[in-house]
């Protein structure tokens, strides 16, 4: 399609005007059809300079997510790597889900430019507003398996870390176990959805969602004391997608924690905080009516199902260490050591 050999052809050039008989030649159209692609880009939000006799050319502050953009800063390993870019969709990891359902796909990128249903961790939403902010899940089939999903994150977190030093003069801290920090502020969450092989309990298909705060964005008032942005103004969203992409696959590729569980812990912002994090009452449980599947029904006989759930109880401690397995070391207050592996911290 002319539209996307244009796109290509702008994002390899930044800077450098191409003129319309040039184009013409390339891609064997004729200079009016250049000149009416061009055209319906700046209509969809390309910022295309274009001078009389001196060629077209992206502005610097052009800031479209585009396939051809993205590809143009993927490593040479990556360029098979199918791309899905969206202008609005409910969640890049939704839609991952459902390809992967039913296409059976087993790598994939895709990358919106706004969500509107952005989940987080915990059931909680992600606020997707768009042009600011970078929504991306990779779908990714690891050969064998993964043991302990929990890493996959971790990985995850490693790889946003390495782009954002790479990109820019910032230097983001990881909150266990998925938050990337800059200051005391959230800039990006990581979601990571599994299906897992239940003979092997290995998670086998993956995906995991990323979301970055990367430009000035108009956070709502309830967001405003805990999310901030990356402020990275002069990067293209386009950059840094490509840039974590290309740190996930290779840390996908052998996923060895020796790798980047040091550069994960090294990070960690919440050694010696004070947190608090709920865990299981020892020995106590609820009873409560329902089935299985969480349904509340009754069963065939009409005698109501009771399920033993568990009481949380909240605990306070401080935060000893981030081990290499991934788990957080707590000394709770009343002086007994926690091994978490699950749920979240609140930091203090
Ligand atoms: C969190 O902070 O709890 C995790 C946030 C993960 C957000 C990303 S944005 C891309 C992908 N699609 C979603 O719906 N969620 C993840």
């Amino acid at each position: 399609m002319l539209r996307d050999d244009i796109v290509k052809e702008l994002e390899e050039n930044r800077g450098v005007p191409l003129s319309g008989q040039y184009l013409a030649d390339k891609y064997n159209v004729s200079r009016n059809a250049v000149w009416k692609t061009v055209n319906a880009l700046k209509k969809s939000g390309y910022v295309i300079v274009s001078g009389k006799n001196s060629g077209y050319y992206l502005a610097e502050g052009n800031d479209i997510i585009s396939e051809q953009g993205i590809r143009y800063f993927l490593g040479s390993d990556d360029n098979e790597l199918p791309i899905k870019v969206y202008d609005v969709i409910d969640s890049t990891n939704n839609e991952a889900k459902r390809l992967m359902i039913s296409d059976d796909v087993s790598r994939m990128l895709l990358v919106a430019n706004q969500q509107t249903a952005g989940r987080g961790r915990l059931g909680r939403n992600f606020y997707s507003p768009a042009d600011s902010g970078i929504y991306m899940s990779l779908i990714y089939r690891v050969p064998g398996g993964v043991k302990n999903p929990m890493m996959i994150t971790m990985a995850a977190a490693v790889a946003v870390v390495r782009a954002i030093e790479k990109l820019t003069d910032i230097r983001p801290g990881i909150k266990w176990v998925n938050d990337i920090f800059v200051g005391d502020k959230k800039v990006c969450g990581i979601l990571s959805e599994a299906v897992t092989d239940l003979e092997t309990g290995m998670a086998e298909n993956i995906v995991v969602g990323i979301g970055i705060n990367m430009k000035k964005s108009n956070f709502p008032e309830e967001l405003r004391s805990i999310a901030s942005s990356l402020y990275a103004e002069d990067v293209t969203r386009n950059h840094m997608i490509a840039e974590v992409t290309n740190n996930l696959i290779e840390l996908f590729g052998s996923f060895d924690a020796e790798i980047f569980m040091p550069e994960y812990i090294s990070h960690n912002i919440v050694v010696g905080k004070r947190v608090g994090f709920e865990r299981i009452a020892s020995g106590k449980t609820v009873q409560k009516a329902g089935s299985d599947d969480g349904a509340d029904k009754a069963s065939s006989d009409g005698r109501q199902l009771m399920n033993a759930v568990p009481v949380y109880e909240k605990v306070y401690g401080t935060v000893k260490e981030v081990c290499s397995d991934g788990a957080l070391l707590v000394v709770s207050d009343d002086g007994t050591e926690e091994r978490i592996f699950t749920g979240e911290i609140k930091m203090r």
